[in-house]
């Protein structure tokens, strides 16, 4: 099954100069704890964005770019259809599609389930989560963050299951 999974801030905005607009630890550690021992699906940018191959997880990045350019244990897949076929031979895996925009604007009449942690403040941004039809989604969980020292903004994490 394929899920996205983000975090954007008001209006959409989901990145600022190759990374994220704020440092919002218990996002990453969300990040963390629902994508270890699962496969995470990053375009070229937003892999270049991480300090390195995320261990405990199948790493594939979506490039047109041979997989020679990147680091030993990264599956490359160099097409969007690749990542639907990727996901149609792995029925029972959980796959997520962490972005950035281009990758899920591509992919969101293919997604199961969204993931989103939502941001209540404003950041400057350069990248914006691609629109989506939520009326096709319902929404099956959602926590607030806790506010607090290290996470000084209101956030909420979110999930969506597609209607059927
Ligand atoms: N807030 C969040 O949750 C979140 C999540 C993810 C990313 N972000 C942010 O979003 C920004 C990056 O997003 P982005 O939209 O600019 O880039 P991106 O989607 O991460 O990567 C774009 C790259 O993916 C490859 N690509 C895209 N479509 C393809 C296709 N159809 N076939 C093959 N390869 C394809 C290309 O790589 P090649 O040039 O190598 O061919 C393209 O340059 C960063 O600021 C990042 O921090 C935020």
């Amino acid at each position: 099954m394929l899920i996205f999974l983000w975090a954007e801030s008001q209006g959409k905005v989901i990145g600022f100069h190759g990374s994220l607009p704020w440092h919002l630890p218990a996002d990453m550690h969300y990040f963390k704890t629902v994508t270890t021992g699962n496969t995470i699906v990053a375009g070229a940018k937003t892999f270049a964005s991480f300090p390195q191959v995320l261990p405990n997880r199948t790493n594939v990045v979506v490039s047109h770019r041979d997989a020679s350019e990147f680091p030993a244990g990264v599956t490359v897949l160099n097409s969007l259809d690749a990542v639907r076929e990727y996901a149609a031979q792995r029925p029972t895996e959980k796959i997520f599609v962490v972005g950035g925009a281009q990758i899920f604007a591509g992919l969101i009449d293919d997604v199961d389930f969204l993931y989103r942690t939502v941001i209540d403040a404003g950041f400057d941004g350069d990248t914006w989560m691609p629109a989506i039809d939520y009326t096709k989604f319902q929404l099956i969980d959602r926590q607030p963050g806790v506010r607090n020292e290290k996470n000084t903004v209101d956030y909420a994490f979110e999930q969506y299951q597609r209607r059927s």
